[in-house]
């Protein structure tokens, strides 16, 4: 029974997949379900980029961070194909800091049943089949952790068969 999960989202097709899942997960009791986006103030900065004064200030600034993470937001849930059976509660969160490090914490805080993401977001690098924030939620977590893609080929650089090594 998932009574309550957390969705992070960050604007990437797979989050809104990994919304549309939770849905399911959570129709048969009604779960609520909290959408968590993470603002990271220096994501340059993480990159080992240099980040202009003023840049660095526009970045941190509270209202620069709701604004966005609104607008990421009110798209997932316009977005949001209405499953059928679930009406349940919805909660959206916007908070500040390094992602993975949030969504575990949120999710404790939360005591949510399960962690439902995106395999991969909207990173640039796609020659990996899971992104470095669900890399380190899914090894850090005390709750269950579910990672979902929509189209799995289309996020490998080699097919599934030459990435994997089975043996
Ligand atoms: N800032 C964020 N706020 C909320 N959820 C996030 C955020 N960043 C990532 N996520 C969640 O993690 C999932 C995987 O994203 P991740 O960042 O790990 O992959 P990526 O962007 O492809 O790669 P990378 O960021 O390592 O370049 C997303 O689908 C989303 O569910
Ligand atoms: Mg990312």
């Amino acid at each position: 029974m998932f009574k309550s999960l957390l969705i992070p989202i960050d604007g990437s097709e797979d989050s809104r997949t990994a919304l549309n899942v939770a849905c399911q997960l959570a129709a048969p009791v009604q779960g609520k379900l909290y959408l968590l986006n993470v603002r990271d103030p220096y994501p340059q900065l993480h990159r080992g980029e240099l980040l202009s004064l003023e840049a660095a200030i526009k970045a941190a600034s509270v209202e620069t961070a709701e604004k966005e993470g609104n607008a990421i937001l009110s798209v997932a849930l316009d977005t949001l194909p209405s499953f059928p059976g679930y009406n349940g509660e919805f909660e959206t969160l916007i908070k500040q800091g390094a992602p993975a490090k949030v969504i575990v914490e949120e999710a404790e805080r939360l005591g949510v049943d399960a962690i439902v993401m995106g395999s991969r977001g909207v990173g640039q690098f796609k020659g990996l089949m899971i992104g470095s924030v669900s890399h380190k939620v899914t090894h850090v977590a005390n709750c269950r952790v579910i990672c979902v893609h929509e189209k799995p080929r289309q996020h490998a650089v080699k097919a599934p068969h030459e990435f994997v090594d089975f043996d």
